[in-house]
């Protein structure tokens, strides 16, 4: 919405992963001539990208290499948008790193920021106490602050955003979002997204192996079968979620 009226608008995508995010924005919005540009400490794993997935001169191609705790390599007050998604388990000082993010926008341009709560719930109280993978929820949750990072950080993202000096406060608006694991939801929307939620819930186990082991624990993908069969997801058990919490903001004006 914030993009489809914003006719020219510099966006950046923070920590872009697999770049899918700022391909999307880019192919959804030429007619009104964004230019998106994504930054991540590696490479995004796609062969091209749009035109207005834009270069911008420390390397050739559409995203860039870059590190946001040692700072973006922009001036002050260049994009209208910064997204960030899922940054809280690569990044410790994480008011600091918003605080870099919103130098860089506009005087009234948007931060957008969407982070997972690193537990599992589920949607009754009666299921949690039967179907919550406890282990896997603690343990990770340890291995996260063993590292410094700030594990809890999604559950007051509207907080950490609205303390950022250059913030508008009154601007900061929070939107909580419950995602199915599994496709138990009853919504062939809901249902797709929960498939592929818990098809990335699968997969791991095996991408916090090496995360797991510095905590001490070897066989993070035991960890995860254990998970899932507590969850019991397939025989219809429990219908766990994972929380999603979406923050808009605006910088103050000049
Ligand atoms: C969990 S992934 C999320 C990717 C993407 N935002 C998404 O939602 O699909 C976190 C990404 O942040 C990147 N990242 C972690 N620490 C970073 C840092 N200090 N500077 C830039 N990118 C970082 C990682 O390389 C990884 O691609």
């Amino acid at each position: 919405m914030v993009l489809a009226e914003s006719y020219g608008a510099q966006v950046l995508d923070v920590g872009c992963g697999t770049g899918k995010w700022a391909v999307e924005v880019a192919e959804a919005l030429p007619h009104v001539q964004v230019q998106v540009v994504g930054i991540d400490l590696v490479d995004p794993p796609i062969p091209t990208s749009p035109p207005n997935c834009q270069t911008s001169g420390l390397r050739v191609g559409s995203f860039e290499i870059c590190d946001i705790v040692t700072g973006l390599p922009y001036p002050d007050e260049t994009f209208d948008v910064v997204h960030v998604r899922d940054l809280i388990s690569g990044v410790r000082a994480y008011e600091e790193m918003l605080a870099e993010c919103v130098r860089v926008l506009k005087p009234q341009g948007y931060l957008l920021v969407v982070e997972i709560e690193w537990v599992v719930s589920c949607l009754t109280v009666e299921e949690a106490e039967s179907h919550l993978p406890m282990c896997h929820n603690t343990l990770f949750l340890e291995a996260l602050e063993e590292r410094g990072l700030d594990a809890w950080a999604a559950q007051s993202l509207d907080a950490h955003v609205a303390a950022v000096n250059q913030i508008e406060r009154e601007s900061v608006r929070l939107d909580r979002r419950s995602v199915p694991l599994g496709g138990w939801a009853g919504d062939p929307y809901l249902e797709y997204a929960g498939r592929l939620s818990l098809d990335a819930f699968r997969h791991f186990g095996n991408a916090i192996r090496i995360l797991m082991q510095d905590h001490g624990v070897f066989g993070s993908d035991d960890m995860h079968s254990a998970a899932l069969e507590e969850l019991d997801v397939d025989a219809g058990a429990s219908r766990p979620v994972w929380v999603f919490d979406n923050v808009i903001a605006r910088k103050k004006s000049a």
